[in-house]
C-alpha cells in the first residue's frame, strides 16, 4: 500500500498542529462557533446529536494492520470502544470530545491517516472495488490512479470550495463493485482495442434528493489525461453549479439542466487549456506509484487443498460460510475473506476495538498485513491461503465476524439515521436490526438468495437505499417516524433506481413488509432468478398488491 513521504507526513504533521491551535483558541473563547465551523469540517469533525462525529479517510479502503490497531487504540481511549465503518470505505467516531480530537489527529499521523477533506464541499476519499488488485475479472489494478487523484485532489487549491461534496469513484473490472454510476464523476478503466489502459468516463451521478445515474461523458480517455480532464469537468462544475441552492447543487443537477452534450462541449473547452499541460501523467510517474501496489509476496501454490476441501466437505457451518464469505482470487490456492460486520441485531458496519485488534492481528498472520474496508461496511482480508481458511474462519467466528450473510438480506447497507446523525428523519439502525432479527434462520435466507437491502434516515440517501433491491428511507410525517419502501434499485453495471411501492410504513411494519415483498418473490420467481430480476420482470405491481392487502386486512 502507499507508503507516506516526507512531505506527506510534513503536510499531516502541520495540519494537526494548526487544528491543535484551532481548537484551542475556540474553547477558549477566541473563535466563535461560526469561525470554528469551516475549521473542524475540514478536519472531518462534525457536530451531530449527541457529540462530535469524526470521519476518518481511508483512502479507496486500503489500512495497514498498524493502521486499524490505532483505530482500535484511538476507539477504546477516546471514544465508546467502537467504530461504524461507512459507505466511502472510511470509519467514523461517533462519540469523541470536541477537545480530545487534536490528540486523536496527532495519533492518526503517526501511522499516516487524517481526517482531512473527509466533509466539506470538496473532493472526497476516493473509493474503489474492495477486491482490487487480487479479483479474476480485474482488467486494470486502479488503485495506482486513485492514489494519483488522491494526491491530486487532497488541498487542490481550486476544488476546495466547490458548489457540493463531490464524490469520485474508480473501478478497473468487468462487474463494477464501485458503482462509477452513483457517483460525480465514475471512472470505468478498460483495455482498448490496441491494448492499452484507456478509461470511461462517467458523470452526473448520485443520490440523495434526486437520484441520478451517471451518464457516460467520454468512451475512451487516455490514461494519461485524467487529472486534466477531470480538473476540466471539475472546473466547469465549478463556475456554473448552483451556489444558491443547496438542493440544486451537485454536479447531477448541471449535467441535467445543460444536457450531457452542453456539458461535454464546455469540459472540452476547458479540457483544451490543460491537455498535455503538467497534470499529464507519465508512465514513469504511474510506475512509481504503482510499486507500492505491487503483487504481494505469494506463494507458488496448487489451485486446490486436500485439508480444506476435507473441512468442507464435513462442516456445514464452515462450508456455509465458504459460500458466502470466501472469494476467487487471481493467483492459485489464495482466496479473499469477507469479515461479515453484519450479525444479526448489532448497527451494520460496527466493530469494537477488541475486534479491530483481531481483525489486525488476522492480517498479519494470514494477508500480508493489509485489509480493506467495503463499501457495503464490512472488511475484507484480501490475500488468504486456502489451507488457513479453516483458522482464519474459526477465529472470526470466536470474534463475531463470521456471520455467513454476505450478499444476502442481512447484510444490509445502513446509515446510522437517528440514534446519531442530526440530519435524519427517523432511526434506521433499529429497522436494520429488527429485520436481521426477522430472518435469523440462515437457511432461509439462503433460499432467498442474493438480495441488497439498504436503509437511509432521510433523504440524503447515505445508505443508498435508491440502489437497493429493497430500499428503506426514513420519512417525518407530523412528527412521527415513517418508512418507504422503494424495489428494483441496483448497483453495479445494470444499476437502477428503485420505485416506491406506495405509502410509507411504521416501524413496527417493517420487517413484516420486508417478509412480504420476499413472499410474493419466492412464490413468483423462476429457477435461478434473484429478487432484483423478479421484479425487473413482474414490476412494482405484484409486490405493491401483497404488501397492502396485508395492511388493509390487518
Ligand atoms: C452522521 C453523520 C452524517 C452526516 C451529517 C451526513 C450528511 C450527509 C448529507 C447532508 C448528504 C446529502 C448529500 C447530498 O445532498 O447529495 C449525505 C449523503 C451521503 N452520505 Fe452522509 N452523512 C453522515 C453519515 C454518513 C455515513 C455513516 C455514510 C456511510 C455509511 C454516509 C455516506 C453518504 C453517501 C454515500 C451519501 C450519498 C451521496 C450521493 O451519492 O449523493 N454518510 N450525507
Ligand atoms: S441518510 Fe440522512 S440520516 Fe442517514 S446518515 Fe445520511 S444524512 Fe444522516
Amino acid at each position: 500500500m502507499y507508503k507516506y513521504d516526507p512531505i506527506d507526513q510534513q503536510i499531516v504533521n502541520e495540519r494537526v498542529a494548526q487544528y491543535r491551535d484551532q481548537t484551542r483558541r475556540y474553547l477558549a473563547g477566541e473563535l466563535t462557533d461560526e469561525e470554528f465551523r469551516p475549521l473542524r469540517l475540514q478536519n472531518g469533525l462534525y457536530i451531530q446529536r449527541h457529540a462530535p462525529m469524526l470521519r476518518i479517510a481511508v483512502p479507496y479502503g486500503l489500512m495497514s494492520s498498524k493502521q486499524l490497531r490505532k483505530l482500535a487504540d484511538i476507539a477504546k481511549r477516546y471514544d465508546r470502544g467502537y467504530g461504524h465503518f461507512s459507505t466511502r470505505q472510511n470509519l467514523q467516531l461517533n462519540w469523541p470530545k470536541l477537545e480530545d480530537t487534536p490528540e486523536i489527529l496527532a495519533e492518526l499521523a503517526t501511522v499516516e491517516m487524517h481526517a482531512i477533506q473527509t466533509s466539506g464541499n470538496c473532493i472526497r476519499n476516493i473509493t474503489t472495488d474492495q477486491f482490487a488488485g487480487i479479483a479474476p475479472d480485474e482488467i486494470i489494478d486502479p488503485r495506482a490512479i486513485a492514489e494519483i487523484m488522491r494526491q491530486w485532489s487532497t488541498f487542490h487549491p481550486e476544488f476546495a470550495l466547490l458548489p457540493r461534496k463531490f464524490k469520485i469513484a474508480v473501478s478497473g473490472t468487468q462487474q463494477d463493485r464501485a458503482i462509477v454510476q452513483a457517483h460525480d464523476i465514475g471512472l470505468e478503466f478498460y483495455k482498448d482495442a490496441q491494448g492499452q489502459m484507456a478509461i470511461k468516463v462517467w458523470v452526473g451521478g448520485g443520490l440523495g434528493r434526486t437520484p441520478i445515474l451517471g451518464t457516460v461523458i467520454r468512451e475512451h480517455l487516455e490514461w494519461q489525461h485524467v487529472l486534466s480532464y477531470c480538473e476540466a469537468v471539475i472546473r466547469v462544475y465549478n463556475i456554473h453549479g448552483r451556489r444558491d441552492n443547496i438542493y440544486k447543487a451537485r454536479i447531477k443537477i448541471l449535467v441535467k439542466a445543460l444536457g450531457i452534450d452542453d456539458f461535454r462541449r464546455q469540459v472540452d473547452e476547458e479540457w483544451a487549456h490543460l491537455k498535455d499541460g503538467p497534470l499529464t501523467i507519465t508512465q514513469a510517474e504511474l510506475d512509481r506509484v504503482a510499486h507500492y501496489f505491487e503483487p504481494m509476496p505469494y506463494k507458488t501454490l496448487p489451485a486446490h487443498d486436500a485439508s480444506f476441501d476435507a473441512a468442507v466437505a464435513c462442516n456445514p457451518a464452515f462450508a456455509a460460510w465458504v459460500k458466502r464469505c470466501v472469494h476467487a482470487h487471481r493467483v492459485p490456492g489464495y482466496r479473499a475473506v469477507t469479515l461479515s460486520l453484519k450479525p444479526h441485531g448489532k448497527a451494520p458496519g460496527d466493530i469494537t476495538s477488541e475486534q479491530m485488534h483481531m481483525v489486525a492481528d488476522l492480517a498479519d498472520a494470514y494477508s500480508f498485513g493489509e485489509l480493506r474496508s467495503s463499501h457495503e461496511q464490512n472488511l475484507i482480508l484480501a490475500d488468504v491461503q486456502l489451507s488457513d481458511l479453516f483458522a482464519v474462519w474459526e477465529k472470526a467466528r470466536a470474534a463475531g465476524l463470521a456471520t455467513p450473510n454476505i450478499g444476502l438480506l442481512t447484510d444490509i447497507i445502513c446509515c446510522p439515521g437517528g440514534d446519531f446523525c442530526s440530519l435524519a428523519n427517523a432511526k434506521s439502525i433499529p429497522i436494520a436490526e429488527a429485520i436481521q432479527m426477522q430472518f435469523d434462520n440462515l437457511d432461509y435466507l439462503y433460499e432467498i438468495g442474493d438480495l441488497e437491502l439498504n436503509i437511509s434516515g432521510c433523504m440524503n440517501a447515505c445508505g443508498h437505499h435508491h440502489v437497493g433491491h429493497i430500499g428503506i428511507l426514513g420519512v417525518d410525517k407530523d412528527g412521527s417516524e415513517w418508512y418507504q419502501v422503494t424495489i428494483g434499485g441496483k448497483q453495479g453495471n445494470d444499476a437502477s433506481i428503485g420505485t416506491v411501492i406506495g405509502p410509507s410504513f411504521s416501524a413496527e411494519e417493517m420487517p413484516g413488509v420486508v417478509k412480504r415483498l420476499i413472499e410474493v418473490y419466492v412464490r413468483e420467481r423462476s429457477d435461478e432468478e434473484r429478487f432484483i430480476d423478479t421484479v425487473r420482470r413482474l414490476g412494482v405491481a405484484p409486490f405493491k398488491a401483497h404488501v397492502y392487502a396485508e395492511k388493509e386486512s390487518a
